[in-house]
């Protein structure tokens, strides 16, 4: 009897706000080894990856990556095992990442350039290959060093700070000896960035939700401003900031989850940039494939040597991924996301 690959698929578009509607749970038979083709891998994976980015995917609005395809397997980053090779490169049992997408299995052409990459283990999890030493961790390396490209005892301000980027991009600047604030929703996220990722302070935004509250905690945990921004949330969070950047403050653009569900989230000030003389900048880590090396071997350097820490929330099983999903865009995730699928 053929074993079974459940995938998740796009079933709709969601109008506004995702809901569990949009997706839906099939099975397939996984290929055997006489079925896959010459350099093709099958990979059974360990861990899916949910992140933000998934929510523009199921849109067809206008956006820098193509829409994700309805009918189709979820894109998605996974980490898993070899179980059967016909690439020369790959045995059974290498630990690798690649992009599975929401489903059990995969098979990758391992002949793509980047499709399919082993892992070192030893001192590294798996699931770290997805979160701290993977996209994540790589987003945090580049908004921080190639935009604000801080210098020690720079003023550093990071928002969703217990979070897969953010609380990467607090202790890179913290190791490069500089103030860092976090902004998180609610008091055990700000606790856990001071107390465990070594921020020197976090402003709870459910406890500031107007303008002039926010940046008011921010002057007071910031008395000598703002250098670098590291923005993952827009609207308030990226408005207060504006308020208390110094002057040739950079900004990091890197998402605006605020306003993922497509409701526009007009700028409060930005004759700011003018007037602060400020750079602000827009990425997109995919774009960015040659800082990788030295991402990389800071962050797993720093990971293997306890360093850089994190944190995880792991939903149990591919039919929790939905609901895990839907749970990202309201905060209700501690740290990265993730669904183990063995
Ligand atoms: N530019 C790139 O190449 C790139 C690559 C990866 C990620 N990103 C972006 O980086 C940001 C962080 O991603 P991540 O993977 O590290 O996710 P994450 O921070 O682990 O999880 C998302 C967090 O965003 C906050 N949030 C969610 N909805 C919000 C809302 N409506 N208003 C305010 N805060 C909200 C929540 O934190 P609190 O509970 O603390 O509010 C939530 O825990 C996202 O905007 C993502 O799109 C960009």
């Amino acid at each position: 009897m053929s074993l079974v690959n459940h995938q998740i698929l796009l079933a709709s578009r969601p109008a506004a706000e995702p809901t569990a509607e949009n997706f839906k749970l099939v099975e397939k038979p996984v290929p055997t080894r006489d079925e896959l083709g010459e350099g093709q891998v099958l990979v059974r994976h360990h861990y899916l990856s949910l992140d933000p980015y998934m929510r523009g995917r199921m849109s067809d609005s206008k956006s820098y990556a193509e829409p994700q395809p309805l009918d189709a397997v979820m894109i998605g980053g996974t980490v898993g095992e070899v179980v059967a090779s016909k690439h020369p490169r790959f045995d059974e049992g290498d630990p690798v990442v690649c992009m599975g997408g929401w489903q059990e299995y995969s098979v990758i052409d391992a002949s793509q350039r980047g499709a399919l990459s082993k892992v070192d283990t030893r001192q590294i999890p798996l699931s770290a290959y997805l979160g701290a030493v993977g996209m994540p961790g790589v987003t945090a390396w580049y908004g921080l060093v190639k935009i604000i490209a801080p210098k020690a005892g720079d003023t550093v301000l990071v928002s969703a700070a217990s979070g897969a980027v953010g609380g990467v991009v607090g202790q890179l600047a913290k190791a490069r000896g500089c103030r860092v604030v976090g902004i998180a929703g609610g008091p055990d996220k700000c606790r856990y960035v001071v107390d465990e990722l070594g921020f020197d302070a976090c402003i709870d935004h459910k406890a500031h939700t107007d303008l002039r509250s926010l940046s008011g905690a921010l002057r007071d945990a910031a008395p000598k401003g703002i250098d670098g921004c590291f923005e993952n949330v827009g609207g308030l969070c990226l408005d207060a900031a504006m308020l208390r950047m110094n002057a040739f403050g950079r900004i990091a653009l890197c998402g605006m989850i605020a306003g993922y569900s497509g409701q526009p989230i007009p700028m409060a000030n930005p004759s700011l940039i003018l007037v602060s003389r400020l750079k602000l900048e827009g990425f997109i880590v995919s774009e960015h494939p040659e800082v990788w090396p030295e991402a990389t071997l800071e962050l797993g350097g720093m990971v293997a040597s306890g360093r850089l820490k994190f944190r995880e929330s792991v939903a149990q099983g591919l039919a929790s991924a939905p609901e895990a999903f839907l749970g990202l865009l309201k905060g209700k995730n501690f740290g990265k996301q993730l669904v183990k699928l063995i």
